[in-house]
């Protein structure tokens, strides 16, 4: 008999919370609708993002960079950077840029934005970089558009492993 008692009344408390559970979700109901809407909204926009730039989606790792083709690319970075050791011109020298940290030419003067990234010229990170070298360094004095074409991303990245 005791045992039911005590069930009766935790019923009643559980009641009481469902209850006050209840009575604050009609109150955010009101707003409900609105907040679905913005959400298809910004759904349907993350859609048509992704058609307009397939090429965002190539993923580093799938692709196999040609030094040699590489070095044809590396004509859209001459007349700014060179890969010998020591040589700055526009840009600083990118001889064994491949894992060096960003900021790290002694002698070249860094915007700060370059300077505090905190990259490390990863081979993942230079792809990601020479697409949109603004997007990924907001603010660099680097004034590049970018490289689109992921091969060609990839092939200028194993010709720069190969200056070091
Ligand atoms: C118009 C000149 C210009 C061109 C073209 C250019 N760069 Fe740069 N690059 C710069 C400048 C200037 C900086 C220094 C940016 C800063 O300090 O904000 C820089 C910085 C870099 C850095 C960072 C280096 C470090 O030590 O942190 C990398 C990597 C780089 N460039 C690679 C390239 C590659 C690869 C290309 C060719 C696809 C290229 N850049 C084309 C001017 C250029």
């Amino acid at each position: 008999m005791n045992k039911s008692h005590g069930l009766v009344g935790g019923m009643a408390i559980a009641c009481l919370l469902v209850t006050a559970g209840c009575n604050s979700r009609a109150d955010e109901e009101a707003a409900a609708p609105a907040t679905t809407e913005t959400a298809a909204t910004s759904d349907a926009a993350a859609t048509t993002g992704d058609a307009a730039a397939p090429a965002a989606d190539v993923e580093f790792a799938s692709l196999t960079g040609d030094p040699a083709a590489g070095e044809k690319v590396f004509a859209n970075c001459v007349s700014c950077h060179s890969v010998e050791a020591g040589v700055n011109k526009v840009g600083p020298t990118l001889h064994g840029v491949v894992g060096r940290h960003s900021g790290e030419i002694a002698d070249f003067n860094y915007s700060d934005a370059n300077k505090n990234s905190g990259i490390t010229w990863t081979p993942d990170e230079l792809f990601v970089y020479l697409a949109d070298p603004q997007a990924k360094i907001p603010g660099t004095k680097m004034i590049f558009p970018g490289i689109k074409d992921p091969q060609q991303r990839a092939d200028l990245i194993a010709y720069l492993q190969t200056q070091s």
